[in-house]
Parts: structure tokens; C-alpha cells; sequence
């Protein structure tokens, strides 16, 4: 008892680890996919929309420049905001017109020094350094060599937005002399983040959708999978009455089936086994009362001095110990479990070869034995062979009375070969029919009833099989051999 719980444990700890793989085997491409996907995805319409605001800027800084004067740009002096100077009041103006037109939130004029000359939407003084300018030092090298930029990173401005710069270059005649800077929020990342959360719920709805299909799954799988568990526990503790249900999914119903096959062929040796074992007692309870009787008889002649009667007794103890001898080897003839050794052999030789055991037998009851075997090559074990056919004419011989013939016929046939024993017996009487291959079943007083069982075990195991019809006056056992 001890040694059950640990298979039941174990198999119960492979089932959890079943619907804990399904769960992973689910939910792990699942959240690769999605994750990747979301992610890559994000990711390019993030640049795509950021080159897309950093063109706008830059196009708004350069529509804006082409109406700034360097020439009057560079008049702007520190404290002309405070005076304010007309040439400043009407860049200034300029600027404020650009902001409102395009919607940016801030367009400042610098000198290539990186100095303030006008600024409309961030208010630093005509004069002051800008210090965002610091951050965008590449891209305004290239503004100030004459091309169009925006600065490449986004930045958080005061107001807790991200923000971007357009640049474009204010010349005076083909020098360039300062930039327009334009200040653009990046709008579109509300709605890029309401996506990007969007996308993180649905994933997250898809992996419960996913994880209760996993788990179902593997209950459903579970499920049949314990109550085979079950009937194999079943079988393993010896019962092996109780049928394993059959199950409606396919391999496991395939499952199911072998093991119920297996079971019933538990069942069926289990059951043998007990009747072999009750048969042998039975059997050898026989001899053993007889010669218990015989011997307290030889001891009565020893004592009386009586020798004729003593020799008479011993004779008869000596008959109880050979059929005590036979009964233990057809049993062990019968209970072996013998590999065939298979050979090339003639039919007629074999057919012959089991009648002449027997010639001595039947001559001394008066009985005639024809053989009439058609020549064909058989695959076989001969020894066994011999044995089942003897045990086949033995019967014959003792089922025949004096005067009449036995005949053992061999056919070759398409793909077998079939040996028949026909007597001239009183027959099998209809209720004993059913019982003649069972092990011990035998109707002579110094029979074994162990001579057919042996007989057909040896025939099905060369895959042939072993028939009989019987008619009072008529007896024939059919052997049937596969042939090449
Ligand atoms: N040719 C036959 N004619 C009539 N009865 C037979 C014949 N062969 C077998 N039987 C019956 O089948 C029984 C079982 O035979 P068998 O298994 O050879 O055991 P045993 O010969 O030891 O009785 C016999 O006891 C007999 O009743
Ligand atoms: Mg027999």
C-alpha cells in the first residue's frame, strides 16, 4: 500500500504541469507577437510623425525667413524691446503673424551667435543667449551654413509637452546672418499614446482570452487523462473486474481501448491461472489418495506376510506415481511459456512421424491407423507440433473401439495446410463440447484434460488453428497451418 501514493502523486503533478505548459505554450507567442508588433508599430508612426513635424517646422521657419532682412535683423540691438524700436516693433509683428497663421507656439529670430534679435512666444530680451539653442548645436551649424533643419530630439518643454524646433537660415545678401526658429508642439502624441494604451488593453484582453482557453483546454485534457489514471491505479491495486470506460476523445480513446483490452487479457489469464491452480490440486489429489490407500494395504500385507498381495499393492502405488508424473509434465508442457524454433519440414513426415508414437497404443486396443498426407513444405517447430498432433490421435485411439480405423489426412490447400483426425468414437455429447479445450477438463478416470488445451496452445501460436465436429460414430479434429 505504501507504493501507491507516489505513481498517483506523480501522475497527478504531470497533469498540473499540463495545463501549466498549455498556459505558457498559449500565452507566450501570444505576448511575443503582440509585444513586438505593438512595439515596432509605435515606434514607426512615433518617427514617422516626428520627421513629419520636424518638416513642418522647418517649412514655417523657412517661409518666415524669406520675409526677414538680415540687414535689419542685425540692427536690432539689446533694449530695443524695451524702447521698442520700430524696426523691432515690425519684426516682432511679423513674427506674432507667422506664430498665429501656422499655430506653433513660439518663432524667435537669432543672430549666428546664438543671440536673441526678436522673440514672440517665449520672451526672452532682445541680446539674450537662447538656451535651448545649446541642445540643436548640429542642426545649427548646418542652418548657418545655409540649409533647412529641425532639431532631432524631442524636448520637454515648460508645460510639461514635447516640443520640436524648425530652423532655416536668414541671410543678409548670400551671407547667412542668423535663423528663424520655430517651436512646434508635438501634438500628435495624445492620440499616439491613447493607441499605444489601447493596444496594451487589447493585448492584455487577448492573453485572458487565450489563458481561460489554455486552461480549459488542458481540463478537457485532464479530465480523461485522470480517469484513465484511475483505471490504471484500478488495475495496478488487482481489480480486474472493472471494465475502463471508453473515452470520446481520440487518442485517448485509443488509450482507452488498449487498456481495456489489456485488462481483459489480465483478466482472462487471472482467471486461468486460478482455474489451472484449483485444476492441479484437483488433480493431483487423485494419485495421492490412491496411493495413500495402497500403501496402508502394502502395510497390512507386510505385517500379514502376504507377498503375491504385496506386489499387487506396489504395482498399483507405482501406477498412481507415473500418472502422478504425467499430470506434472503435460501441466508443465502446457504452462510453459516456449519460444517456437522454427524449421523447414515435410508434412507427410510429421503426420507420420506422430502416428508411430501411437502405432503400439492402437495396435493393442485393435485399432487401425491409416495416414494419407499430401506433400508440403511446412515453417514450423516440429517437436511442439508432434506433441499436439499425438495428443490428437491419443484421443482418437481412446475414443475408437477395437476393430475400427482411425484415419489422419493431410490437404494442402492456397495458403495453409490442414490435418484432420477422424475416429469412429462414440462422439462428444453436445454438453460437453463447450468445455473440452478448457485446461483439466477431461471425461477418463487417468486423464489429465490437459492433452487439447496443450494441442491448440501450440496450434495458434504457429498462427494456425484447432476445430473439431462430432457426431455419435464420428469424430474429426481439424488442425489448420498457415502455409508459405
Ligand atoms: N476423439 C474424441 N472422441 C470423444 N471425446 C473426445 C475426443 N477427444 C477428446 N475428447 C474429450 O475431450 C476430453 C479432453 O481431452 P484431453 O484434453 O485430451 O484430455 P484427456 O485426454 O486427458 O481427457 C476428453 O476427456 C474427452 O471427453
Ligand atoms: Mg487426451
Amino acid at each position: 500500500m505504501s507504493g501507491l501514493p507516489p505513481p498517483a502523486a506523480g501522475l497527478r503533478g504531470a497533469l498540473g504541469s499540463l495545463s501549466a505548459r498549455l498556459l505558457l505554450a498559449f500565452l507566450l507567442p501570444t505576448l511575443a507577437l503582440f509585444g513586438l508588433t505593438g512595439a515596432a508599430g509605435y515606434t514607426l508612426a512615433r518617427s514617422i510623425l516626428e520627421e513629419e513635424l520636424g518638416q513642418s517646422l522647418s517649412a514655417i521657419a523657412a517661409a518666415t525667413a524669406s520675409q526677414v532682412s538680415g540687414e535689419r535683423m542685425l540692427t536690432i540691438e539689446p533694449g530695443d524691446d524695451v524702447q521698442g524700436t520700430r524696426t523691432w516693433r515690425n519684426l516682432t509683428r511679423l513674427l506674432g503673424e507667422m506664430q498665429q497663421a501656422s499655430g506653433v507656439r513660439r518663432v524667435f529670430l537669432v543672430d549666428v551667435q546664438g543671440r536673441v534679435r526678436a522673440d514672440v512666444g517665449g520672451g526672452l530680451p532682445v541680446g539674450a543667449e537662447a538656451p535651448e539653442l545649446a541642445r540643436d548645436r548640429l542642426e545649427l551649424t548646418r542652418v548657418f551654413s545655409g540649409e533647412r533643419a529641425a532639431s532631432q530630439v524631442l524636448f520637454t518643454g515648460s508645460d510639461g509637452l514635447l516640443y520640436k524646433t524648425g530652423y532655416a537660415p536668414v541671410r543678409q545678401a548670400d551671407t547667412v546672418v542668423g535663423a528663424v526658429a520655430v517651436e512646434g508642439s508635438a501634438a500628435f502624441f495624445g492620440p499616439l499614446a491613447r493607441l499605444s494604451r489601447t493596444f496594451t488593453v487589447a493585448t492584455g484582453v487577448a492573453l485572458a482570452v487565450l489563458a481561460a482557453v489554455a486552461v480549459l483546454t488542458a481540463r478537457g485534457l485532464a479530465r480523461p487523462l485522470r480517469r484513465l489514471m484511475d483505471s490504471a491505479l484500478r488495475i495496478g491495486r488487482g481489480d480486474l473486474t472493472t471494465p475502463v470506460p471508453p473515452e470520446p476523445t481520440q487518442e485517448i480513446g485509443v488509450l482507452a481501448r488498449e487498456l481495456e483490452v489489456m485488462r481483459g487479457a489480465l483478466e482472462s489469464r487471472d482467471r486461468q491461472l486460478k482455474l489451472m491452480l484449483a485444476g492441479v490440486a484437483h488433480e493431483v489429489r487423485n494419485p495421492l489418495g490412491g496411493i495413500e490407500l495402497f500403501s496402508g494395504l502394502l502395510a497390512e500385507d507386510l505385517k500379514a506376510g502376504s507377498t503375491t498381495d504385496a506386489t499387487e499393492h506396489v504395482a498399483r502405488i507405482q501406477q498412481e506415481v507415473a500418472y502422478l508424473q504425467r499430470i506434472v509434465e503435460d501441466f508443465l508442457a502446457f504452462a510453459r511459456e516456449q519460444p517456437l524454433a522454427r524449421a523447414p519440414i515435410e508434412a507427410p513426415v510429421l503426420v507420420a512421424g506422430a502416428c508411430e508414437l501411437l502405432a503400439a497404443e492402437a495396435q493393442a486396443k485393435g485399432v487401425k491407423v491409416e495416414v494419407d498426407a499430401a506433400p508440403a513444405q511446412l515453417e514450423a517447430d516440429g517437436s511442439l507440433l508432434t506433441a499436439a498432433l499425438v495428443n490428437l490421435v491419443k484421443n482418437a485411439v481412446q475414443a475408437s473401439p477395437a476393430g475400427e480405423r482411425i484415419t489422419v489426412t493431410g490437404r494442402a490447400e492456397a495458403e495453409r495446410y490442414t490435418i484432420q483426425v477422424r475416429d469412429a468414437g462414440p462422439g462428444i455429447p453436445e454438453a460437453e463440447r463447450e468445455r473440452i479445450f478448457e485446461p483439466f477438463f477431461t471425461t477418463r478416470e487417468k486423464g489429465t484434460g490437459l492433452g487439447l488445451p496443450l494441442a491448440r496452445k501450440i496450434v495458434r501460436a504457429h498462427g494456425g488453428e484447432l476445430a473439431f465436429t462430432s457426431t455419435p460414430g464420428s469424430t474429426t479434429f481439424t488442425l489448420t497451418l498457415p502455409s508459405r
